[in-house]
C-alpha cells in the first residue's frame, strides 16, 4: 500500500485531541502538506511546521465545506476526525444532544465525504480515513445518541467504501475504544494517550487494513461483540446496572 510520505493530507479538528495528535504522527511519516483544520482557527496549536496549513472549519457549515474543498483541491488523504459527544440514555436526556450527534458525526461527515470524493478521484491514489468509534459496535445506555451516529456512520463508511472501490479511492474507519482527550473529561478509566494512538492509526492505514481498532480496549470490546453481541450488551448491562 502507499505511504503518507509527500502526501496531501486534510485532518478535522485538528485543534485538541486525536486530530492534533494525527497532525504531529502525519509530520513524523513524512505527510508533504498537511491542512489543519479546527473550527477556531486560533485554536490550532503552533505545530512548528511549515508543511502545515491551518484552515478554518466547522464542517456543519456547508458554505465552508464548499470553500475548503476548492482551497484544499490537492488533498489525497481526507481523516474526517471531528465529532461530539453528548450524554444522555434513549429515554432521558434531551434531543437537542442526540441531533448534534448525528448532525456532526453523521450527517456533516457524509457532507464531507460527498465534497471530497471527486477530489480525492482526481489524486488517486487516494484515501478516506473516518474516525468512527467502538461505540458503533456497543449498545452503550449512557451515550446512547452518540453511539447511534457513530453506528449510522460506521454503515456510511462500509457502503461508500464499496461506492468508491473502482475509483482509486481507499476508504478506512477507524474504531478506537477510550481515549484520554477532552471527550472523556472526567472518567476515572485508564486510558492510552492520543499521539501513540494516531500513530499506530496512520501506521495500519499505510499497512492497507481497511478496519481499523488502534486500542486494547477497542480490541476487547470488538472481540467480544464478535464471538456474540450479547456478550459486549452484557458488560454494558452490568456496568449500567453496577452489577460488577
Ligand atoms: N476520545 C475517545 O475516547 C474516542 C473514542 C472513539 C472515537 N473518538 C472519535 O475521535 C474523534 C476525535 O475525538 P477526540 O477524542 O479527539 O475528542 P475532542 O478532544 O473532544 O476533539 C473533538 C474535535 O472535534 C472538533 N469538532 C467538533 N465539532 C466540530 C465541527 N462542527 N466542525 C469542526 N470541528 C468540530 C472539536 O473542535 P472544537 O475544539 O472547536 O470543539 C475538536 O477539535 C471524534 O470523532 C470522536 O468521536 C474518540
Amino acid at each position: 500500500m502507499e505511504k503518507l510520505q509527500n502526501k496531501t493530507i486534510l485532518i478535522t479538528g485538528a485543534n485538541r485531541g486525536i486530530g492534533k495528535s494525527l497532525v504531529k504522527a502525519a509530520l513524523a511519516k513524512g505527510a508533504g502538506k498537511i491542512y489543519a483544520t479546527s473550527r477556531g482557527i486560533k485554536n490550532l496549536p503552533d505545530f512548528g511546521d511549515d508543511r502545515v496549513v491551518p484552515l478554518e472549519f466547522d464542517i456543519t457549515d456547508n458554505n465552508q465545506i464548499e470553500y475548503i474543498a476548492a482551497k484544499a483541491s490537492d488533498t489525497q488523504v481526507l481523516i474526517n476526525n471531528a465529532g461530539v459527544l453528548n450524554p444522555g440514555t434513549v429515554l432521558e436526556g434531551d434531543m437537542e444532544g442526540k441531533q448534534k450527534d448525528m448532525e456532526v458525526n453523521y450527517f456533516a461527515t457524509i457532507n464531507m465525504m460527498r465534497a471530497f470524493a471527486p477530489i480525492l478521484e482526481k489524486n488517486t491514489p487516494a484515501r478516506m480515513v473516518n474516525i468512527v468509534s467502538i461505540a458503533a459496535y456497543s449498545p452503550l445506555p449512557f451515550i446512547a445518541g452518540y453511539a447511534a451516529s457513530k453506528a449510522a456512520l460506521f454503515s456510511a463508511t462500509q457502503a461508500v467504501r464499496i461506492e468508491l472501490a473502482k475509483k482509486g479511492i481507499t476508504v478506512h474507519s477507524v474504531s478506537p475504544g477510550a481515549i484520554d482527550t477532552d471527550m472523556n473529561k472526567g472518567s476515572e478509566w485508564e486510558m492510552p494517550a492520543p499521539d501513540g494512538i494516531a500513530e499506530i492509526i496512520l501506521s495500519e492505514v499505510e499497512n492497507g487494513v481497511l478496519d481499523i481498532i488502534p486500542d486494547d480496549m477497542g480490541k476487547g470490546m470488538y472481540n467480544s461483540w464478535r464471538e456474540a453481541p450479547s456478550n459486549l450488551a452484557q458488560t454494558f448491562h452490568d456496568m449500567y446496572h453496577g452489577e460488577e
